[in-house]
Order: structure tokens, then C-alpha cells, then sequence
């Protein structure tokens, strides 16, 4: 494996969507094709499942240096209500382009720290969006819960409002890592947690995990599996630390490249943390995450019906994911747009009742091929295409040949219309991806643009 990973290990995208972020065509992109490709999309998923809701809550009580998400440090809490009266002025804003009540079907609050906000506070936003929107039946509602400050009542106020996942950043139960990332947490503030969203009623909790942080040792993740195995959370994610310290405002700081395991030490406390998580019961679903049989994840997978977006894995594969909050991004399925990142800018662009996006992309219709075979890739390991069928587009034969050497390595399976990865090829599919990418295939960045693979 160790000559794999060195060959292999590159800078390469996550591929929560494609095109990629740096590769979007900002120039050709306006709001107004924006706002139909919305409308379009919006009409089409209320005639199926409905609409993904995602809500960007940005604010942090304290600066966790490892964190790559976009966040604002302050504990003053008076930013609260206002920040929710903007994003209820933003969904007004999508609302009033449509001319029928959208249905949601997933909601997601992220951050930042959700729970950062007050119960009642949560409770006022919640209650602002659904006002003008349709819940749908089996909505899947969820938030990402801070175990330092994820009270009963937040776990209560939120479950009345219909949601049952909360998923809890963990990261590694180390004190020496905690520290130097900044990010004191003990195994009881996770346990209490845990239990409290069990008791409450909660179906799915899920817990975050990262390997390949700042100090971490491979006893460090051995350790942290078995925590937190002994809390059998419905879902993991298993992250691979993303080390992106030239992304501006990120606050990845105190520590260099040098403080980092090695790539070979990486992959090694992936392949352990694997084992464990495999050995007591958790399949793995696509990229980083792991589910017990039971949950909706490890079904959707069965079925075929898994899907990938912004918001990682998912078991509804919504066409329309309309993004609320600074730096949300949103996808119309046709076209992806991200808001702005400042608070101030945000509220002035709002204050004059405009859309706050700052920069898109409207797919082609290569883009359109290339995003599914990659969302094959990423949820179900293979993708297939007929020869002048819908999915096939004329770079396929070269994509075969430069996936020629991935083969020998075994690490894929080549078929003359499709292809499928091994198990051995499984922890390196984003650079499998990458061949299927014709947007980076084409202009390789200058600078590094993205995390690396392994
Ligand atoms: C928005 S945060 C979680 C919510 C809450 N703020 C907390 O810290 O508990 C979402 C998750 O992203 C993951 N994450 C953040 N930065 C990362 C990075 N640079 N590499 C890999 N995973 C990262 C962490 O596991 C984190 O729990
Ligand atoms: S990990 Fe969570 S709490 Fe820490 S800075 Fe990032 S978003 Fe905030």
C-alpha cells in the first residue's frame, strides 16, 4: 500500500460537486439565470421528492485551529436574532420568485455551530421557514451539535420542531491532539450528549471523527474508535484532515506541515480506524462515512439511492439544494451559486432585497454527463455508460487508456462501458474522479487549489 499512497497522494478535489468550485465559469454566470434555473428546479422537485434545505449558522464561541468551515469567533450572542431575521429575509427572497409553496424534504442546519444559537432563537428560524414552505412527509431534518454546548433543551425544542439526526463533532479524544488543535472536549460532554438525543427520541446520531490531524498518533485513533464504538452512534464520519492553510480567514493555524503524520502514518489510521469500525459492524458508505446496517445511509447504498452533494452524503436525492446563510452554496441541479462569506455584506445585498450569491455556474451539457459519472463514482463505486448513450461523450476512450495504469495497479476494473472500483482502489476514488474531470484535465492549477488525496 505504502508505494500506492506516494503515487497516488496529489492534490486532488473532494468532489462534492462538479464542476468544482474553482473551476466554475464566474464570468458567464448572471443572477438572473440564476434565479430561473432556480424556479425551473424548484417546480421539478415539488412534482417528486421536494427540496433540500441547507441553513449556514456561522458563529463560534472559540477557534478550533484545525477547522477548515466557514466561521465567525465571538461570544457575543446578540448576533443571533439578527443574523435570523436575514436569513428569513433571503428565503423570502427565493420565495418570491415562485409561484407555488416549495415542499421540503431534507433541512440541514451547519456551521459554524448551530447550537451556538438559543433554543428559542432556533425555534423563531425554524418557525420562519416553514411558515411559507410544505413540510414533506419523512422529512429528514438534522443539525451538526456542538457536544460543548448542546443543551437538553436544544436537543428537546429541536425535536419538537421535527428534527431527529444531530450529528457531533468529535474529532479525537486525546488531550495532547484536543489541545493543540484547540479544542478541549471530553468523553463525557459526548456522552451525555449522545444519550441525552437517544432518550429524547432522536433516530439518528451521528458523531465526526478526523484522522491525519496535527500530533495525532495512530493510539490516538485507536483510542478514539473505541470511545467511541462504546457509544455505537448510527453514523460516522471519518474524515480525512484537509490541511488548506491558504484559504484565506480559515484560522488553520498553530502547527505546520511538519507537525502532520506522514502520508503513509495517515493512511495507516485510516486502514485501523476501517478495521475496527468494520469489525464491530459499520459498512462503509462511499467516501469517509460509515453507518450501521439500520441506518437510512447503509439503505440508500443497498438500493442504489445514495447521493452527494454540499451537504456530503445523503439517502434523498433532491434535484434543487437552496443554500440560506453567508457562504452557503446552492444547487439548482442545472447551476450551482455560492453567497457571499461577509455578515455585512450579506445584510447590505439583502437590504436591497437582492439574492446574496456573489458567484456561480450554470452546467453545460458536458458538465451535466461528467456530474453524474462522478457522483457514480463517489456514492456507488462504478459508473457505466452505452456507446452514444445519454452518458457518453467522446473523451471516453482516453479516459480508458489513462485509467490503463489504475488497473494494473489494481485498483479498478475497466469494462468497454463502464468501470468499477476494487476494494483495494476504494480510499484513492477521487483520484479516479479526477480522470473523469475534463475541466482540471484541461488547465492544471498553478497554485494548490485543493487538499490532498490521502
Ligand atoms: C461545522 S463542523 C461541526 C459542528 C460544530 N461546530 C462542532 O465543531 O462540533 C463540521 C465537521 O467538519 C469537520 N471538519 C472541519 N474542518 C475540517 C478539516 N479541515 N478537515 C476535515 N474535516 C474537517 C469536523 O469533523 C467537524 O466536526
Ligand atoms: S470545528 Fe466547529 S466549533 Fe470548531 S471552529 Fe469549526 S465550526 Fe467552530
Amino acid at each position: 500500500m505504502s508505494s500506492l499512497v506516494q503515487k497516488y497522494n496529489v492534490a486532488g478535489p473532494r468532489y462534492t460537486s462538479y464542476p468544482t468550485v474553482p473551476y466554475w465559469e464566474e464570468n458567464s454566470f448572471t443572477k438572473s439565470d440564476w434565479e430561473s434555473s432556480v424556479i425551473k428546479s424548484i417546480k421539478e422537485s415539488n412534482q417528486k421528492e421536494g427540496i433540500s434545505l441547507y441553513i449556514h449558522l456561522p458563529f463560534c464561541e472559540a477557534m478550533c485551529t484545525f477547522c477548515g468551515c466557514n466561521k465567525r469567533i465571538t461570544v457575543n450572542h446578540n448576533v443571533e436574532l439578527p443574523y435570523i431575521s436575514n436569513v428569513l429575509k433571503e428565503w423570502s427572497l427565493y420565495l418570491a420568485l415562485l409561484d407555488e409553496t416549495p415542499i421540503i424534504s431534507e433541512l440541514h442546519l451547519g456551521g459554524g455551530t448551530p447550537t451556538f444559537f438559543s433554543p428559542e432563537n432556533l425555534q423563531i428560524l425554524i418557525d420562519g421557514i416553514f411558515k411559507n414552505a410544505h413540510k414533506a412527509k419523512n422529512a429528514a431534518l438534522s443539525y451538526e451539535g456542538h457536544p460543548n454546548n448542546t443543551t437538553k433543551e436544544h436537543l428537546k425544542t429541536l425535536f419538537e420542531l421535527g428534527f431527529n439526526r444531530v450529528s457531533y463533532g468529535v474529532q479525537d479524544y486525546n488531550l495532547e491532539v484536543q489541545k493543540a488543535i484547540h479544542r478541549v472536549q471530553p468523553f463525557e460532554n459526548v456522552l451525555n450528549a449522545t444519550l441525552n438525543a437517544r432518550e429524547i427520541g432522536y433516530t439518528s446520531v451521528g458523531h465526526d471523527l478526523i484522522y491525519g490531524l496535527p500530533f495525532q498518533k495512530k493510539e490516538h485513533v485507536i483510542h478514539t474508535i473505541k470511545q467511541t464504538i462504546a457509544l455505537k452512534p448510527d453514523r460516522i464520519a471519518f474524515y480525512s484532515y484537509a490541511f488548506v492553510p491558504w484559504i484565506k480567514g480559515n484560522g488553520q493555524r498553530g502547527f505546520s506541515q511538519d507537525n502532520l503524520p506522514s502520508p503513509d502514518e495517515k493512511r495507516a489510521q485510516y486502514e485501523i480506524g476501517k478495521k475496527m469500525l468494520e469489525d464491530a459492524g459499520y459498512i462503509e458508505i462511499g467516501m469517509d462515512h460509515f453507518a450501521l446496517a439500520s441506518d437510512e445511509l447503509n439503505i440508500a447504498m443497498e438500493t442504489k439511492k445514495l447521493h452527494r452533494n454540499f451537504m456530503g452524503y445523503s439517502s434523498s436525492s433532491t434535484q434543487a439544494m437552496i443554500g440560506l446563510g453567508v457562504s452557503s452554496i446552492s444547487d439548482s441541479w442545472y447551476g450551482f451559486s455560492q453567497n457571499v462569506k461577509s455578515i455585512t455584506e450579506y445584510k447590505k445585498l439583502l437590504d436591497q432585497d437582492q439574492i446574496p450569491v456573489y458567484r456561480g455556474h450554470l452546467l453545460n451539457n458536458e458538465d451535466l454527463i461528467i456530474r453524474k459519472h462522478i457522483l457514480n463514482l463517489m456514492c456507488h463505486f462504478e459508473t457505466q455508460w452505452e456507446k452514444n448513450g445519454e452518458l457518453y461523450f467522446k473523451e471516453i476512450p482516453d479516459i480508458l487508456i489513462s485509467l490503463k495504469e489504475m488497473e494494473e495497479d489494481g485498483l479498478l476494473i475497466l469494462e468497454s462501458n463502464g468501470i468499477s472500483v476494487t476494494e483495494k482502489g476504494r480510499p484513492f476514488v477521487r483520484n479516479i474522479c479526477m480522470a473523469f474531470d475534463l475541466r482540471l484535465k484541461r488547465k492544471k492549477p498553478n497554485t494548490q487549489l485543493f487538499s490532498m488525496t490521502i
